[in-house]
């Protein structure tokens, strides 16, 4: 059963305070105080869903009170009584916050009641405006993220393109180059940005956890297994499942994943019962796949069914163009949030941030601007409050071993581009004018693409 709204009755006059009570309790949970000062302790303490104030109080009036409730964090619905009415006094209490404003002389209970109802139904659709607001804001998944590099022109793009798709997305790139944000986009950006996006990271789990944790456990499944657990992939259901360093699991869970990806069904560990989920999977490693396909250490077929739409992030020293951009995106961000007025860098301080090779990439850039606008003494960074390594002092990590197979790019770039030049065929039934435009492009750029990637017959 839903419990009933919560409303605060403030008079002074104790049969008007019982009077209200008695009319009103049936459809409110009704709280009674006599002066502001008491009403205003109990809307610290409780949640109230609306305040009935009577104007003349003893200290405090009606007017200062609906000023102080609604400074609250959550502040209530405000409505004052007077005993007469008053143009003036209804106009100012409007300026003040309040939602209505009733003349109590000849006010009927069921007037009453639904004026109190017609102020919760206001607030209420403006709450949810708001909130429609803020997931309008958070939808553009990719307005955060910085680049305008080609390179990153075309992986914002594609995750355009792919996200309304309920397609399995694969994420490489080098440590620090962005998965994680360009996961939460792809996720942000689909129809199903309203349910949840759940996230596991794959090599934080020893081998025996994370079976458990991605499809969950029966009580007494194994030793320690105390209570029955719901694992991610339940979790995520109607959402996205996101597999962080998936080039890190083990043999025995790879073919557990395999499977899910075909059939989206699975079973928890130590039941029998089959469970079916809708979750659309989005991975991401710092590893080379291929190199660990090759090694025996990933399986093949798992690999090719999580690469239906394969996305590389460049390493950031191949796109210099997006440094300072990235560098100054940093700055105002931390600067806010530190409350230093650094504004900029000086020119020698860029000139160090664009020769330096970033071997961790963007979190690197971000650390070393964090530490520089925490050293800053006036509005600009120099390059004495860079890291050592940064300007070229030594004791920095090294490129070596960490670099992706930049030459793997292009080719599963183009990977990508074909799939999607496939779905849109398949999706206007071979109608090769609409799938241009679906696509994004002219009808002869798709005829030419179509013959390059021979797919002349579709
Ligand atoms: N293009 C970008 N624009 C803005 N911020 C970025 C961009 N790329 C990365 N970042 C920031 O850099 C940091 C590292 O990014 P992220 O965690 O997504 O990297 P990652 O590729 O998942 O790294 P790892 O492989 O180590 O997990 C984060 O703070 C992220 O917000
Ligand atoms: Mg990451």
């Amino acid at each position: 059963m839903e419990s009933k709204p919560m409303l605060l009755i403030v008079d002074d006059e104790r049969p008007t305070r019982e009077g209200l009570r008695a009319a009103l309790e049936d459809r409110y949970d009704v709280y009674l105080a006599e002066d502001a000062a008491t009403a205003m302790e109990l809307l610290e303490r409780e949640r109230f869903d609306v305040v009935l104030t009577d104007f003349r109080l003893p200290k405090e009036d009606g007017m200062q009170l609906i000023a102080r409730a609604k400074s609250l964090s959550r502040p209530p619905v405000c409505l004052l009584m007077t005993a007469y009415g008053s143009e003036d006094l209804a106009v100012e209490a409007m300026k003040r916050g309040a939602d209505d404003y009733l003349a109590k002389g000849r006010l009927q209970i069921d007037e009453l009641e639904l004026r109190i109802a017609k102020a919760l139904r206001t607030q209420q659709l403006e709450t949810e405006n708001q909130n429609l607001h803020r997931q309008l804001d958070d939808r553009f998944g990719l307005e955060q993220i910085v680049g305008k590099s080609p390179a990153m022109a075309e992986v914002f793009e594609i995750v355009r393109q792919v996200a309304p798709t309920p397609a399995t997305v694969l994420i490489q790139g080098e440590s620090g180059t962005g998965k994680e944000l360009i996961a939460k986009a792809v996720h942000q950006l689909s129809p199903r940005a309203r349910q949840p996006l759940v996230t596991v990271h794959c090599a934080a789990l020893p081998a025996a956890l994370l079976e458990s944790e991605l499809f969950g456990h029966e009580k007494g499944a194994f030793t320690g297994a105390h209570e029955r657990r719901i694992g991610r992939f339940e979790q995520a259901n109607g959402g996205s499942l996101f597999l962080d360093e998936i080039g890190e699991i083990d043999a025995s869970t790879q073919v557990k994943l395999l499977r899910v990806l075909g059939e989206r069904t699975f079973e928890r560990v130590g039941s029998g019962k089959t469970i079916a989920v809708d979750v659309r999977l989005i991975a991401a490693t710092n590893r080379n796949l291929v190199e660990l396909v090759k090694a025996g250490q990933f399986r093949e077929d798992l690999y090719f069914r999580l690469r239906v739409v394969e996305l590389w992030l460049p390493p950031l020293r191949e796109r210099p163009g997006d440094v300072p951009l990235l560098a100054l995106h940093f700055l105002k961000e931390i600067a806010a949030a530190y409350g230093k007025p650094v504004r900029e860098f000086t020119p020698d301080a860029l000139q160090a941030l664009l020769s330096y090779s970033w071997p961790a990439n963007v979190r690197e850039l971000r650390n070393a601007v964090e530490g520089a606008v925490a050293l800053a003494r006036g509005d600009k960074i120099t390059r004495r409050e860079l890291p050592p390594a940064v300007r070229g002092l030594g004791g920095g990590l090294t490129t070596s071993g960490a670099r992706a197979p930049v030459d793997a790019a292009p080719q599963t770039v183009r990977e990508a581009e074909k799939q999607l030049i496939i779905r849109a065929l398949q999706e206007t039934k071979g109608n090769r004018t609409l799938a241009a435009k679906k696509i994004g492009v002219g009808r002869r750029t798709l005829y030419r693409k179509l013959h390059e990637y021979h797919l002349d017959g579709l």
